[in-house]
């Protein structure tokens, strides 16, 4: 019998407003299903059974890639095959590519028996997430892997801390148009002041401070963003309003969900959370865009093996 496992690969957001980069959380849902299994030879076969019409070339694809990355570094007699389901829709700005190329490295790691480290395994996952957005950035990877909220203090090498946090639920609304992740960065500017510098790592600490103290009022100032967010938002329709808006119902704070054009607001409780989602309503339904809204938290694992058929 030819040894395999399933797992699921979470959804995450990536920046968590100030971080570009460097900070990300993996949410409880969604997550991608995917089946790994372990071939005599190298080479890495990959299968969709979703309707998104993703490439199946290996070098072409998040998972594919990342395993290409693997098998280099193992015996020529080691190969996978992928068959991936995706549930999270590719461009969403909640790392679907992420979950692919994680997922994909962290199951083939369990048939290994556990040979590579986590680190090595977001070392793999990066060149996946390079297929799908030209860059090396860990920041859904790591959440991916690792669960929870993780800082990338370096890439290169990997240098990955885990983040503690206060209960938080997480409102995203994902309108439903296309941003490529490699457009909203290729639209970013390339240097920044000094003066919005200072603020942004001013934000980025009290950030990460806020939630290792479990601090909601220092989490909520810090979640500000003066170098990315001006850019980008305007490839999301109705930002400032629907921020204001959901300040407004009580939610901390938020922003972009990594490149968007999803949209992710924290909350302190279910209520609020949900308050925060009937924020939304109100300015996405007057504006006739199509949007799907989630209400979850902040997934405490990364990828894991499928063992309830639930999800
Ligand atoms: N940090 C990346 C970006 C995340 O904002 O471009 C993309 O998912």
């Amino acid at each position: 019998m030819i040894p395999e496992i399933t797992v699921y690969s979470p959804a995450t957001i990536a920046n968590l407003v100030c971080g570009f980069d460097v900070l990300g959380l993996a949410l409880a849902e969604p997550a991608d299903k995917m089946t790994i299994r372990l071939l005599s030879e190298r080479t890495v076969i990959v299968r969709h059974t979703d309707d998104f019409g993703l490439p199946e070339e290996a070098a072409r694809n998040c998972a594919g890639a990342a395993l290409l990355a693997m098998v280099e570094e193992l015996p020529a007699n080691i190969g996978f095959e992928v068959v991936c389901e995706k549930r999270i829709k590719p461009g969403s700005g909640i790392g679907s590519s992420a979950a692919s190329a994680a997922g994909a490295v962290v199951g083939a790691n369990m048939l290994l028996d556990g040979k590579f480290s986590n680190n090595d395994l977001v070392r793999f996952a990066m060149s996946g997430e390079e297929v799908a957005s030209g860059s090396r950035h860990a920041d859904n990877i790591a959440p991916c892997i690792f669960g929870g909220i993780t800082l990338i203090r370096s890439n290169h090498p990997v240098d990955i801390v885990a983040i503690d946090s206060p209960p938080l639920y997480v409102t995203v609304v994902h309108p439903q148009i296309e941003v490529k992740t490699s457009d909203a960065r290729a639209i970013l500017k390339k240097q920044i002041f000094l003066k919005d510098a200072v603020t942004q790592w001013g934000n980025v600490a009290g950030l990460v401070a806020g939630l290792m103290k479990g601090d909601y009022g220092l989490i909520g100032r810090s979640l500000e963003d003066v170098i990315v967010e001006p850019v980008r938002s305007i490839l999301i329709p109705g930002f400032a309003e629907l921020k204001s808006r959901c300040k407004a119902a009580g939610a901390l704070g938020g922003g972009i969900a990594g490149a968007g054009p999803s949209v992710f607001m924290l909350s302190t409780s279910a209520a609020i959370a949900q308050s925060v989602a009937e924020a939304i309503d109100s300015v996405y339904g007057p504006m006739g865009i199509p949007y799907h809204t989630y209400i979850t938290t902040i997934s405490p694992q990364g990828v894991r093996v499928v063992d309830d058929g639930l999800c």
